[in-house]
């Protein structure tokens, strides 16, 4: 019998199994960021006009096999830059899956388009190319393709539909800095893509995006719209067209830099361990984790992402599973609600007169909404940095949370 069994779990006063500071912290902080760091304060140069956000958007372009990279505050403005520069304009339908971050559909709303939610895979939570060009119809200008949890979706097909029906394909990689499909790194298969520096990603800053195309138009326009809508010789107080100031700063460029040197390293032990788990966890009923489809050659193992099956746990609802994986040492959470469900209740549908509420959001979309509001279990990335002999302990966490059912069950 396993050691764990008849174990009191950590969240009824029991020993967690898991010990947390075992796992690495993020983000990292050493000497190399320091020295990059104090390298921009020194150049007295911290804003406009800074050598070391050039350097950044130059790295990260030959980083991601892009042309060009645009440096800016965040990725959800990001995304907003890539939709403006791709021409998108009031009224038009950019098709988005509902199983992301809100980011994805909202900065198609401040574009002033309209988010056409589309289902996903349920194989692998990103979006289902069939509900896509089920969705195609007269107004159809782009689809955004997010790259769930550093999982490439599915170029190939994306970008035959896309090429077929004329419409823009721009990819939310905000989770898949360095992913590959079929040998090419996303960002730079679509027509735009966009990359997020926010605390939790695989890269970081703190906060802050970029914007990667092959397309020299739409650099030029993003670079426009980034920077107050000034194109590379404008004057000062002349700009070409209105926009806002949407850059990077140096500081945030400074912490980055010198990531280059680490992030592959790093993306190969998130790659090996997530392979490990996936062989780990296959011995665990009930706990299934995404499939990776073969053309995925990089994942970026942004999230660690699984099925939760309750029936196999004696009904253990999935929000006491995770409390009690979380009092076991592991930092677990459920992740996304189905966004056209979420933004139906937030989203104050006056400021937006273009879009019907009852069309566009009042849908179902029964794989998102399994996904989210039933299966769906996260790790962050960080687990995936843990030694090997903790991974392994990962089932024996979950047989002990099974053991214990009847204590989680009211
Ligand atoms: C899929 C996706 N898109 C967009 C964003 C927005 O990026 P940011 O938080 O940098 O604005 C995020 C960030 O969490 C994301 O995960």
């Amino acid at each position: 019998m396993n050691a764990s069994r008849k174990q009191k779990l950590a969240l009824n006063g029991g020993q967690p199994i898991f010990d947390r500071t075992s796992i690495p912290q993020w983000p990292k902080y050493h000497s190399d960021i320091i020295k990059s760091v104090d390298s921009v304060l020194k150049s007295r140069v911290w804003g406009v006009g800074s050598d070391h956000k050039a350097q950044f958007e130059e790295e990260f372009a030959r980083f991601q096999d892009s042309k060009y990279a645009v440096a800016v505050a965040n990725g959800s403005i990001a995304l907003y830059i890539a939709l403006k520069a791709c021409d998108i304009k009031l009224g038009d339908e950019v098709i988005v899956p509902s199983y992301t971050f809100q980011a994805t559909a909202i900065s198609v709303l401040l574009a002033n388009a309209i988010p056409v939610f589309s289902d996903i895979d349920p194989s692998t939570y990103n979006i289902c190319y069939e509900s896509v060009e089920s969705l195609i119809g007269d107004k159809t200008k782009a689809v955004i393709a997010v790259h769930l949890g550093g999982q490439p979706a599915n170029m190939s097909k994306l970008k035959e539909i896309c090429n077929r029906n004329g419409l823009i394909l721009i990819e939310d990689a905000a989770q898949a800095h360095g992913a590959e499909w079929k040998g090419k790194k996303v960002g730079s298969i679509g027509d735009a893509g966009i990359f997020s520096f926010q605390s939790s990603k695989n890269m970081t800053a703190g906060e802050g995006g970029t914007i990667v195309t092959n397309s020299d138009v739409i650099y030029e326009k993003a670079v426009a719209i980034h920077d107050c809508g000034r194109k590379p010789k404008s004057r000062k107080y002349e700009p070409e067209i209105s926009s806002l100031n949407f850059r990077m700063p140096a500081i945030s460029a400074g912490i980055l830099l010198p990531q280059f040197k680490t992030i592959k390293a790093e993306t190969e032990i998130r790659s090996s361990n997530g392979v490990l788990l996936d062989e780990i966890l296959d011995s665990t009923n009930g706990i299934v984790p995404l499939e990776v489809d073969p053309s995925v050659t990089v994942h970026a193992r942004h999230l660690y992402i699984m099925k939760y099956d309750k029936k196999q746990f004696s009904g253990i609802p999935r929000d006491k599973l995770i409390s009690a994986l979380v009092a076991e040492g592991i930092p677990a959470s459920a992740g996304y609600k189905p966004l056209h469900q979420q933004l139906s209740t937030t989203l104050e549908f006056d400021s937006y007169p273009w879009i019907s509420k009852e069309k566009y959001f009042d849908v179902k979309l029964p794989e998102s909404e399994a996904a989210a509001n039933q299966e769906a279990l996260w790790f962050p990335q960080n687990i995936l940095l843990c030694a090997e002999e903790l991974l392994k302990m990962i089932p024996e966490i979950f047989e002990k949370i099974k053991e214990n059912a009847a204590s989680l069950i009211n």
